[in-house]
């Protein structure tokens, strides 16, 4: 006797393999996910609208007060290093992605200078990535060492540390005008709101360190045997690689909220050090966006390869 499958069974198993599918899985989570930020929306503009609620946006605007002394827009300088630091940090991500991804690389890079800076140790070998990823931390750093320097002898610390208390109330207040969607008005050109200024302060003075620090402990040339025993290795791995993670979600928040809150102002404050509606910033961003694709296309193998035999053997 013939068998036919059933219909029902059919249906169910392709219905069990659409459900497995990675697009078919898109297709509930999105209503699902804007249902959830709809339900946050309202619920923020509930709570807005209760009376104690208002009279502590009042009192905690979303922005701290900054000392008399503190300084009003930024500097040429500091367009610059924010610029130079996005270029760096690109490919500092790229390389440090691909040393993840990798496991087995094919080509490494020899140092050939071992005179200088010969050590008890033989000579650094290292797969190019790696070599690409210290290159990159190395512009990377030098470029943050004289951003501290600078922040700190300009008086424009002042901007990305919190120095109240009351960063944390305004900080919730700054939320919760987000969270209903009418937010807050502000000027980044005189202060940061409480949110804006955590977060640079997170990335500048928690992240960026620790990912000095981790990666130090990593890197081929430590050489502080004694302080291994204190800092295993391990510790190190285990935090280098989140702090990637936090940069990168940084990074995206960050210029979401650049270009969905007055995209020509906030470019002109960061690339063209003035505070009006013009398009200079803009132009000026477009352009050093050009320069990071035209780099990225350019950093092949030929010619990292051609760029790293200047200092070192590289060999397959
Ligand atoms: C600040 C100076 C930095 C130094 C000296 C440094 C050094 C290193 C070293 C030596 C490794 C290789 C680890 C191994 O061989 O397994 C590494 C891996 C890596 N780095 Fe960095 N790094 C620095 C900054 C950064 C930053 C800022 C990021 C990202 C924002 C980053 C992302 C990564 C990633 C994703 C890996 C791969 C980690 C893994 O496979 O788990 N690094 N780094
Ligand atoms: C290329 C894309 C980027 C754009 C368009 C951008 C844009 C901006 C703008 C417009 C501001 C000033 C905001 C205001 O006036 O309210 C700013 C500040 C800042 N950005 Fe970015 N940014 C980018 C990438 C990055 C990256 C990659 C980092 C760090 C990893 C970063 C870290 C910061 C910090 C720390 C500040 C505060 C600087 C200070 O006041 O000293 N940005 N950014």
């Amino acid at each position: 006797m013939k068998t036919t499958r059933s219909p029902t069974t059919s249906t169910g198993s392709r219905l069990a393999a659409l459900s497995g599918n990675r697009w078919f899985r898109l297709v509930w989570i999105i209503p699902v996910a804007l249902l959830v930020l709809a339900g946050v929306v309202l619920a923020a503009r509930g709570i807005r609208s209760l009376p104690d609620v208002q009279s502590f946006l009042t009192q905690f605007p979303g922005t701290t007060t900054l000392p008399e002394s503190a300084p009003v827009g930024f500097p040429a300088w500091l367009n610059w290093q924010h610029g130079l630091n996005a270029f760096f940090i690109l490919f500092v991500i790229r390389s440090g992605w691909q040393i993840h991804t990798t496991k087995r690389p094919t080509m490494f890079w020899k140092r050939n200078n071992t005179g200088l800076l010969r050590t008890r140790r033989a000579p650094n070998k290292m797969s190019l990535s790696l070599w690409l990823h210290i290159t990159f931390d190395t512009l990377w750093v030098a470029n943050g060492v004289l951003f501290y320097i600078l922040l700190f002898a300009t008086g424009q610390w002042l901007r990305l540390v919190p120095v109240t208390w009351s960063i944390f109330p305004n900080a919730l207040s700054a939320m919760l005008q987000y969270a209903s969607l009418d937010w807050p008005v502000e000027s980044g050109w005189v202060n940061y709101n409480a949110i804006q200024t955590i977060s640079y302060f997170l990335v500048v003075f928690v992240a960026a360190p620790l990912a000095l620090l981790t990666g130090l402990r990593m890197s081929p040339s430590w050489t502080f045997r004694r302080l291994s025993k204190v800092y295993p290795i391990g510790v190190a791995r285990a935090v280098h690689y989140p702090v990637m993670i936090f940069f990168v979600a940084f990074i995206v928040v960050h210029v979401v909220l650049v270009f969905s809150t007055g995209a020509l102002r906030n470019l002109n404050h960061m690339y063209a050090a003035r505070n009006d509606d013009g398009w200079l910033g803009f132009g000026v961003f477009a352009a050093a966006l050009v320069l990071m694709i035209v780099a990225w296309v350019a950093a092949r193998p030929v010619i990292l390869r051609a760029i790293a035999s200047l200092t070192g053997t590289v060999s397959r």
